[in-house]
């Protein structure tokens, strides 16, 4: 038995962007058209919702939020600076720093950049500490001021049309990630038979460094990845 709110969330995201890659290859709209429509859909649903974990894109408890990114702890394995490119509200940037001084064995900086002024603004009267590490900008076409960063945490490859994603992990990788850094894709959840991501990444000839799984809380159908690549 599917856990079938989690399922119903998948599919529209998956129609969505599929809605959106038709209108751009039958030039119904224009790559500019396709960032300015993709960012009023984020902010209008988080901006909407009533609690953190909703307004960066979550739709479970606290409880779940941590079994679905805890993960990302598992690939911080030395001190450094920490970007969440699409970070929406900041709530994983919060998160993880939490995280991080509670166990202690890291001292990580975090930074966060999205594509959503509105997000963006709500991060900053969130974390008004933070106001000078949390950017606005599209992150295919943004770059980093000063300093690269030890590691890069993007959570889809869907941020940028399908014909850009290959182009947006190599900027990543090239633009953002410090030399000695990491490029973190997920965690994202997916049927665990599905392997999208992995797929597509060594069609492209990609081989992940290292990579986590995870079963969903409470479906077995249903899979948490997360992969990475170090970078020399
Ligand atoms: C699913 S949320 C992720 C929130 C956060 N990283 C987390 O894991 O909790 C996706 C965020 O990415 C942002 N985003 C989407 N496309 C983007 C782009 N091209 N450049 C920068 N941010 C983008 C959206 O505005 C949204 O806030």
């Amino acid at each position: 038995m599917k856990d079938k709110s989690l399922q119903k969330i998948i599919n529209r995201a998956y129609e969505f962007n599929e809605e959106q890659q038709n209108a751009l290859d039958q030039g119904i709209i224009t790559e500019e058209e396709w960032y300015e429509i993709n960012k009023q859909h984020f902010s209008s649903h988080y901006i909407a919702s009533d609690n953190p974990r909703g307004q960066s894109g979550h739709s479970g408890n606290e409880h779940h939020y941590f079994q679905s990114h805890f993960m990302i702890l598992e690939a911080i394995h030395k001190n450094g600076s920490f970007i969440d490119v699409g970070c929406a509200n900041g709530y994983l940037l919060e998160s993880l720093d939490r995280w991080t001084k509670s166990l202690g064995y890291y001292s990580v900086e975090f930074y966060g950049l999205d594509i959503s002024e509105g997000l963006i603004d709500l991060a900053v009267q969130r974390l008004p500490d933070w106001k000078d590490r949390l950017f606005i900008g599209n992150a295919m076409y943004w770059k980093p001021e000063a300093e690269k960063y030890d590691f890069v945490c993007v959570k889809e490859l869907s941020y940028v049309p399908v014909n850009k994603q290959r182009s947006f992990l190599e900027r990543l990788l090239n633009h953002y990630v410090a030399p000695g850094g990491r490029l973190i894709l997920g965690p994202n959840g997916e049927e665990r038979e599905t392997r999208h991501l992995e797929n597509q990444l060594s069609k492209w000839g990609y081989k992940p460094t290292g990579y986590m799984e995870k079963s969903h809380h409470n479906n077995q159908l249903l899979a948490r990845r997360m992969v990475w690549f170090d970078k020399e």
